[in-house]
């Protein structure tokens, strides 16, 4: 477990967030580097060329390392969203062939399958929310011949479900279904590796457990696809683009491996900076000390909760990092209002008490949670 990190982030000793599934604090150095990034702007004749590339290739070799990949098969992007749009862009679905999806899966990784079915006459194939809590059983129960995409995150986000991605993608790759991972609720706190589960196309937002700041994503493209249709046909992805004077000698030719999935713009010399500091940041502690230490956290608070009539699945069943609370009346957001009166935070996502600690948390956290619970049960 990592000793408190909570030095390096700017949350008041009367604060205990434990909400890193909504949204993480932006650590000080990252806010540092963004700020220093942002003042850029303040003297654009000292910006050069180059500098547009240089930002975006740093974020795709530390980016590349939470994939387990190269850098060349990283896109900068916007959002989840947008790598998921990319993803069903490229991805063939015929007509009568599936699209399997989970029960209440986030809606960025569900409209855009929901279109590409109205679009192609395929149909979405809904796993169900397992009684048994087995998201990876159910999963792969749904994997017929007839899927042609498998879209999943690693955690479902409204249980903290862990799907075994291995063991998915291998079952994928007998079908013959592709696959597109929303990461958005686990890199930078499970391992993940694409070598492992080869996925076509896999996302994740910075700004949740990546420590990064809002608006910005990384999306890893399996080398089968660097040739495929990109969201945006912008400058910057083009052969052609480090040259400003020669930009309308137009270039039927794209900038290397996954580069031309990028978003417009990307190349922020706000965020990206500070989304490199945080993702170092990562690194340097550790993905697996990370999930050992929210685990530890959530564990303590599984067992305080399970006292006071609330339930959720154990490990490894339900992610370390994540856990949903739930009880056998469902659970209103007025339960998060509530709390928020005492500075505790926590979500509340489809029925569930969502509890999602980092480093930055501390066993006074937990204990504070828990006293409040037991104040308004006793209500
Ligand atoms: C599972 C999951 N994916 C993605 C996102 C964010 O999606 P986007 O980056 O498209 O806004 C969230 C935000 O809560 C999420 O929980």
């Amino acid at each position: 477990m990592l000793a408190c990190q909570r030095h390096l982030f700017d949350i008041p000793d009367d604060v205990a967030y434990l909400n890193c599934a909504y949204m993480s604090p932006l650590m000080k150095p990252a806010i540092e580097a963004g700020i220093w990034g942002l003042k850029r702007k303040a003297h654009p004749w000292e910006l050069t060329a180059p500098e547009f590339f240089t930002g975006a290739e740093e974020f795709r070799v530390i980016a590349a390392r939470f994939f387990g990949s190269t850098p060349d098969c990283i896109a900068v992007v916007s959002s989840a969203g947008y790598g998921i749009q990319t993803a069903a862009l490229n991805l063939p679905a015929g007509k009568g062939q599936k699209i399997v999806v989970l029960d209440e899966q986030f809606p960025s990784n569900y409209y855009p399958w929901h279109q590409l079915a109205d679009q192609r006459g395929a149909d979405l194939k809904v796993v169900r929310w397992p009684a048994d809590n087995d998201w990876t059983a159910a999963v792969l129960d749904s994997l017929t011949p007839d899927v042609a995409i498998a879209a999943l995150p690693n955690v479902q986000w409204t249980s903290g479900g862990r799907l075994d991605l291995v063991r998915i993608g291998e079952a994928c790759r007998k079908v013959g279904a592709a696959l597109a991972l929303d990461l958005t609720q686990s890199l930078g706190v499970l391992p993940f590796d694409v070598s492992t589960v080869q996925p076509d196309f896999a996302v994740a937002a910075c700004y949740k457990w990546l420590l990064g700041p809002y608006s910005l994503g990384a999306l890893y493209v399996a080398p089968k696809w660097h040739n495929g249709v990109a969201l945006e046909q912008g400058w910057i992805q083009r052969a052609n683009a480090q040259d400003f004077s020669s930009l309308v000698l137009y270039s039927d030719e794209y900038d290397a491996g996954a580069r031309r999935f990028d978003m417009g713009e990307r190349a922020n010399f706000a965020s990206i900076p500070a989304a490199v500091q945080a993702m170092k940041q990562i690194l340097d502690w550790g993905v697996e000390e990370i999930s050992a230490t929210s685990a530890a956290f959530n564990r303590y608070l599984a067992e305080s909760a399970t006292e006071l009539g609330f339930s959720a699945p154990n490990e490894p069943l339900r992610a370390p990092h994540y856990l949903c609370l739930r009880k056998a009346e469902p659970i209103t957001p007025e339960l998060t209002r509530t709390l928020a009166r005492e500075k505790v935070y926590v979500s509340v996502r489809g029925t569930s008490m969502r509890v999602t600690p980092h480093a930055y948390n501390t066993r006074e956290d937990c204990d504070r949670l828990i006293a409040c619970l037991k104040r308004i049960a006793a209500k």
